[in-house]
């Protein structure tokens, strides 16, 4: 029982996210499970009492950034006296545990991402000054077990997490060294957590995982019982009232089968995009990757998934620059961006990752090389995107408005191929789906007209 003399006093606790939609899911969960603490979301790290950064270990970029952003953060706990609790969490945390408190010891807690349920009990211990401080074991489903079963919707989308980890390792990826073997989550948590969503508000889910089209679980009993995947699941969730879109991130191409490609078609919350990192459009580089498909079964999945939507959006990752990528090899990528054409995709240069295969592959790819083949694919893909976001001016879209934009009278939301819609409408039509004429387009986003709030989804 909880009366107002025993509620906690409140804390300020900041987190800051780096990294993938996993990241800012847990990060969600993360401020769920030290509310009842009395821990209060706050947007700046000075005068927080607890101060979590939840990191990301993907490129040698990403991890570095985080030892800067410790230092600064260390100067605000000196100037505390002391007093605020500093903890490093997710990938980084998994990947370099203890090593992260002798480079920056402000640091007071490292837990990996199966330890976030854990987290309460680290504060109290750490403000005591007893007990572990470190905490990077792999119990992925206890973490779901032991999160609070309800969770606080921040407006009419959400992301909720299928599926953990990843088996497949591409030998450029610490993502299974730091994300642990794949685990899918069974229906009716998921289910759970789904409904508990649409009351509050949510309309559009997206399910997250490290490879979110091999989740696979025990149908429900009333529903015949047999083993499902993405598609089941997806068309499952789209019955929930309320939930009137569904998106998923990321999939990999190897997880990719008919039903999902089907539901495409034939559920109309599925929304039309489609994340499939291809990553490189050369055989060679696809096997030295350990991708475990080639250019042509990658391309050959694009073609069904646009007879099956015709209008779908499609987004891709590339890597360039990996080990022993020849020009011609390049060249293929480039050949495979132009006969998929893109709505949007994101593009790296290969960051060598310690522990990792291709660290000690050779033919390694100078940077000056590297750069130019970025700049070279950046520009055809944006090229791409704008294209696609031009081909939008004059269709009147759905749009599921998401919030308010920095000028008076001005939403946002989204549109179903995920740009940004700037509109002037009024503020009342926060959280629902409206019809917008798309009257301008650039590279990052939509502008548009008001027509109305849209009767069907
Ligand atoms: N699970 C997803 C993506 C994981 S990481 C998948 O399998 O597709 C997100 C993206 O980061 C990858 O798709 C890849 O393009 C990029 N990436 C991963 N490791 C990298 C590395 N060592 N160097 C450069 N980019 C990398
Ligand atoms: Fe990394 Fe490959 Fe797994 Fe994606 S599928 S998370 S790129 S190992
Ligand atoms: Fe980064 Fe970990 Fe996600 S390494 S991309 S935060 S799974």
């Amino acid at each position: 029982m909880t009366s107002e003399t025993s509620k906690p006093e409140p804390k300020r606790l900041f987190i800051k996210t780096y990294g993938c939609q996993m990241n800012v899911y847990d990060s969600e969960r993360m401020r769920d499970v030290l509310r009842p603490l009395g821990y209060q979301p706050v947007d700046t790290a000075d005068n927080a009492d607890l101060v979590v950064l939840n990191t990301c270990h993907i490129r040698e970029k990403a991890t570095e950034k985080v030892y800067s952003e410790l230092g600064q953060i260390k100067k605000m706990k000196q100037a505390s006296g002391g007093k605020m609790t500093i903890a490093v969490a997710g990938c980084v945390a998994q990947a370099e545990g203890a090593e992260i408190m002798r480079r920056q010891p402000a640091v007071d807690l490292v837990l990996g991402p199966q330890a976030y349920h854990k987290l309460p009990e680290m504060v109290a211990r750490a403000s005591r000054a007893a007990g572990e401080r470190l905490e990077t074991e792999f119990e992925t489903l206890e973490k779901f077990d032991a999160l609070p079963k309800t969770r606080e919707a921040d407006g009419p989308t959400a992301f909720l997490s299928v599926q953990e980890g990843c088996d497949k390792f591409c030998t450029f990826c610490v993502v299974p060294y730091t994300r642990g073997a794949e685990l899918s989550r069974p229906v009716d948590d998921i289910v759970m957590e789904a409904r508990n969503l649409a009351a509050q508000g949510v309309r559009e889910v997206t399910l997250l995982g490290q490879n979110v089209n091999a989740w696979h679980g025990a149908a429900p009993k009333l529903e015949g019982g047999s083993e499902w995947g993405l598609s089941q699941l997806s068309r499952h969730i789209a019955k929930i009232g309320g939930i009137d879109r569904i998106r998923y991130s990321t999939s990999h191409p190897r997880d990719m089968d008919a039903d999902l490609i089907a539901a495409h078609g034939d559920t109309p919350e599925m929304m039309p995009f489609m994340h499939l990192p291809v990553q490189s459009g050369s055989d060679r580089i696809l096997k030295a990757m350990n991708r475990g498909h080639t250019a042509e079964h990658y391309l050959d999945i694009m073609r069904q998934l646009k007879e099956a939507q015709p209008d779908i959006a499609l987004a891709s990752d590339f890597i360039v620059g990996f080990p022993g990528e020849s020009d011609q090899d390049f060249e293929d990528t480039m050949n495979l961006v132009r006969e998929v054409g893109y709505a949007i995709a994101y593009s790296f240069k290969y960051s060598p990752r310690p522990g990792t295969p291709a660290a000690d592959m050779f033919g390694h790819v100078p940077d000056e090389v590297a750069t130019e083949r970025l700049h070279r694919l950046q520009a055809l893909l944006w090229e791409q995107q704008r294209a696609f976001n031009a081909s939008k001016v004059g269709q009147t879209i759905k749009v599921l408005v998401t919030g308010k934009g920095r000028e008076a009278g001005q939403m946002h939301g989204r549109s179903p191929w995920q740009q940004a819609v700037h509109f002037d409408a009024p503020e009342h039509v926060m959280g629902d789906i409206v019809d917008v004429k798309v009257v301008g387009a650039t590279q990052n986003a939509l502008a548009g007209e008001f027509a109305a709030v849209a009767e069907v989804a």
